[in-house]
């Protein structure tokens, strides 16, 4: 291989960059990489504490490639550095010791071309090295960067294109070499190597205070139940007080409450019947088709709208929260706008009676059955958690070999959606050989325990995407399935999730989603509420997300303690109704170009719901061109978070959106 041209194709950004331009023949660079043999004043990079270093799949690799293999880049094996796995991120502090980073970086040879990547490398906050996007089989690129007087070091392997299969990242033979005779080594440091944006007023927003006086109908258009088992739907309206409700055409076996407005009963019959719902006030009428469908499995038509208490309680959930939250999801006006169910997550349970009931924590939750009863008075729904192994994540008792047992008592008390993890299921069957069979074994036996009791309860499978969970958890009768491990409310991870998802959108659809894990906005902090630590703008990265790719929006906040801004988040119902479209198809990308990417999904109504993200560090113009997703002609524009509309517009449509921001807009003329 020749000794040249790797450098060549770096993009530099910075002073700090005195990179190698020139060809050398050979580089003596090249020679330090290469060595088994550290040179004096230097530290390789596999020294460093590696734990600190983030990974998503598996963990960095000292010497070795993700998958414990030679390091090897085009066919040539390095004795030292580092393999890892997009995303993954690196904060060294140098202190002030270095003087110079080596390493060539690529995808590795055990991905035989597979797997794309960039590289990129900041120092003091600054990003000085962009590789642009390196493939499997590319050539590696050369990285030599002068590191005087710099401070911080970050080393962060990104994914290039699509997902990040196969992203194999290395940094092989990286070394950084020091100032001649110093004691100081630089040392691995935690925290993203992104600083945080700075936080810029969010996008023009449609506001709560401006819901109109007369009365609307929002939520699912479309709803599913299975004959002879309660059947609850509160219909979500808002308007000026009193609002009294009718329906018109429901089907045998359900009754509305005129003044509530909830529908109750069981239906006495399989079949889909549209029902005509209808809101009256003082300030008019308003009318709305609702579809109801009566059959087997045929919960989740559209993805469930709620909350779930581990976002924000983690640990110290207990009755009284459960309580205040579904009040407050009724007076906060959540619930108006569609939002239902109200989630129990780990921390109730408390061993078992002797007859092999599971038990509730009795300081916390002393009357399970009077809770669930009091949610439901409130026309909301109410959800609890488990986990197949002996234990829960939290290591609280769990379902092992209690399954039916379980579902029973879950239908006993009046659950309705039931969220199913995997913790400690792993340790139970070790000795199983590995593959879809024993991942998928867990859920098989719970599906069959629901289906024996007497309830609807919605099935929520929690194993984080393992053995690509997408392409078979409909087919197990889950009603939704995490893809991703667990967020939390920073950019980092909730843009590195959200953005993953590509590719997952074809698996999504009534009665089944996709679910990229519960929202980090409002008050968050697992057990200690606190003020959330991503921008607005960032925040509306997050919900049109998760908007466009139909996901479950649990919310993870504290209810009880909503800001405007979050309720203008959540309560936007031209922002919903792309959310709950019957149509049911999830977004895919259709475009990208640098920091920018176009999300789009097909709605029911023949026009199409496009997002226009922003993800670089700077207020940017972003341009959906019509042909990405497959339209042609002009086409007139709204602009689903403002609620305006911006015109008609021939080949595209171009917005500015601010740094790490998103904008939703609905395309074409509704049939
Ligand atoms: C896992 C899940 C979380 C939460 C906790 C509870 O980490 O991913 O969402 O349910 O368990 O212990």
């Amino acid at each position: 291989m020749a000794w040249r041209h790797h450098l060549l194709g770096l993009t530099t950004v910075g002073l700090l960059a005195s990179a190698l331009w020139a060809q050398r023949d050979p580089p003596a660079d090249e020679v330090l990489i290469r060595s088994a043999d550290l040179p004096p004043d230097a530290v390789w990079l596999e020294s460093l504490d590696l734990r600190l270093m983030s990974c998503d799949w598996q963990t960095p690799q000292a010497g070795k490639s993700v998958e414990g293999n030679p390091l090897k880049l085009h066919g040539v094996t390095y004795p030292h550095g580092v393999g890892s796995h997009a995303r993954s991120e690196f904060n060294i502090d140098l202190k002030g010791a270095a003087t110079r980073f080596l390493a060539m970086v690529g995808v590795d040879d055990e991905k035989q071309g597979q797997g794309s990547v960039v590289f990129r490398v900041w120092v003091d906050g600054k990003v000085v090295i962009e590789t642009g996007t390196l493939r499997g089989g590319d050539e590696p690129k050369l990285i030599s960067l002068d590191l005087t007087g710099a401070k911080r070091l970050g080393l962060v392997i990104d994914d290039a294109d699509q997902s990040i299969d196969s992203d194999h990242g290395d940094w092989a033979g990286a070394l950084i070499k020091l100032v001649a005779g110093t004691e100081l080594r630089p040392v691995a440091i935690r925290g993203p190597v992104e600083p945080p944006v700075p936080v810029e007023p969010p996008i023009e927003m449609w506001s709560v205070t401006q819901t109109p006086p007369a009365p609307a109908i929002h939520g699912p258009r479309v709803t599913g139940a299975t004959p002879g088992r309660p059947f609850l739907f509160r219909i979500p309206a808002t308007g000026e007080a009193p609002l009294t409700f009718a329906a018109e055409g429901l089907p045998p076996g359900l009754r509305l409450d005129s003044a509530t407005g909830v529908i109750s009963g069981a239906l006495a019959a399989e079949g889909t019947t549209d029902v005509m719902l209808t809101v009256r006030g003082p300030k008019g009428a308003s009318s709305r088709k609702l579809t109801i469908i009566g059959g087997q499995h045929k919960l989740c038509q559209t993805p469930p709208l709620g909350w779930n208490s581990w976002n924000v309680f983690a640990g110290a959930i207990d009755e009284v929260k459960v309580r205040a939250t579904a009040e407050a999801m009724v007076s906060s006006g959540l619930a108006a706008h569609g939002y239902v169910y109200v989630n129990i997550d780990d921390h109730w349970e408390a061993g078992r009676d002797a007859a092999g009931r599971i038990q509730t924590d009795p300081a916390k939750f002393p009357n399970m059955l009077a809770l669930c009863d009091y949610v439901h008075s409130l026309g909301l729904k109410i959800g609890i958690y488990s986990s197949p192994g002996p234990t829960t994540c939290g290591g609280r008792t769990a379902s092992w070999q209690h399954e039916l047992l379980d579902a029973q008592q879950y239908a006993a008390w009046g659950f309705d959606y039931l969220k199913y993890d995997w913790c400690s299921y792993g340790d139970v069957v070790r000795d199983e050989p590995d593959g879809l069979p024993k991942l998928q074994k867990p859920y098989r036996v719970m599906r069959e325990a629901l289906d024996q009791v007497d309830r609807d309860i919605v099935f929520s499978f929690c194993q984080y995407g393992m053995g690509e969970v997408w392409k078979w958890g409909a087919e197990l009768g889950g009603n939704c399935w995490r893809t991703t491990g667990d967020i939390t409310d920073t950019w980092d991870s909730m843009s590195r999730i959200g953005f993953a998802q590509d590719g997952h959108e074809q698996y999504a659809g009534p009665g089944h989603w996709n679910d990229p894990d519960m929202l980090v906005v409002g008050k968050v902090g697992w057990g200690r509420p606190r003020a959330n630590r991503m921008t607005p703008n960032e925040q509306v990265t997050h919900i049109t997300l998760w908007v466009l790719q139909a996901a479950p929006l649990l919310l993870g906040c504290d209810l009880t303690q909503l800001d405007e801004f979050t309720l203008n988040l959540m309560c936007n119902d031209e922002v919903l109704d792309v959310h709950q479209d019957p149509l049911g198809k999830a977004a895919g990308r259709k475009a990208r170009d640098g920091q920018q990417e176009i999300w789009a999904r097909a709605l029911s109504d023949g026009t199409l719901a496009v997002g226009l993200f922003n993800r670089g560090r700077d207020a940017a113009d972003v341009t959906v061109k019509w042909a990405d997703v497959g339209l042609a002609g002009e086409q007139p524009v709204r602009d689903l978070w403002a609620r305006k509309d911006v015109g008609r517009h021939a080949d595209g449509y171009t917005g500015r959106v601010p740094a790490h921001g998103a904008r939703l807009i609905k395309v074409g003329a509704a049939r």
